[in-house]
């Protein structure tokens, strides 16, 4: 087969939701998510993080296009969040998120400069940042993640 058929193209998705998860077992509950995640994504070569913060979800996956969609619609379904918005999907030219099959990271008061770049602290809603906007926070999120794996959850 060609290696630049649909299949093997490699797709990044990016989607926001709303967390419905009492407060008390947010992190338990994201633990035992990245736990299975990383299971999964590493079978299928998807690789991608999940930013938790002010009640909303933000996560990237990417991998061939197939892997990426079966895996996003799985996920839908998952009644640990709800109003999923998917705000950009397509052929990526390499991969953002290599080093994590899945990581998360649940945004802290040492982040806030991350947050002041994207004028977000105000009041935080990815539902309405564009597919660039939304890649860039996760790519910063990446970087602190590598820096300091503080804040890291699972
Ligand atoms: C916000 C969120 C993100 C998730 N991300 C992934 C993921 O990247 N990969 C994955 O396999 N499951 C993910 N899940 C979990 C799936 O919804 C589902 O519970 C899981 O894939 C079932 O796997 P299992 O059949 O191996 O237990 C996520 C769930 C939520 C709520």
């Amino acid at each position: 087969m060609s290696q630049i058929s649909g299949a093997r193209t490699l797709h990044r998705l990016i989607y926001t939701s709303r967390v419905s998860i009492p407060e008390a077992a947010i992190d338990h509950e994201i633990g035992s998510i990245v736990q299975t995640s990383r299971r999964n994504n590493r079978d299928v070569a998807i690789t991608g993080l999940l930013l938790v913060h002010e009640g909303y979800f933000v996560q990237a996956l990417e991998g061939p296009a197939e892997a990426v969609m079966s895996t996003y619609r799985r996920i839908l379904d998952d009644p640990r969040h709800e109003k999923s918005k998917v705000l950009s999907a397509g052929p990526a030219a390499g991969r953002e998120f290599g080093d994590w099959n899945m990581c998360a990271r649940r945004m802290t008061a040492g982040d806030d400069a991350i947050l002041d770049t994207l004028r977000a602290r105000d009041r935080f809603a990815p539902e309405s940042l564009s597919g660039a906007a939304v890649l860039r926070l996760l790519t910063a999120v990446r970087g602190i993640q590598a820096r300091t794996r503080l804040g890291a959850l699972g």
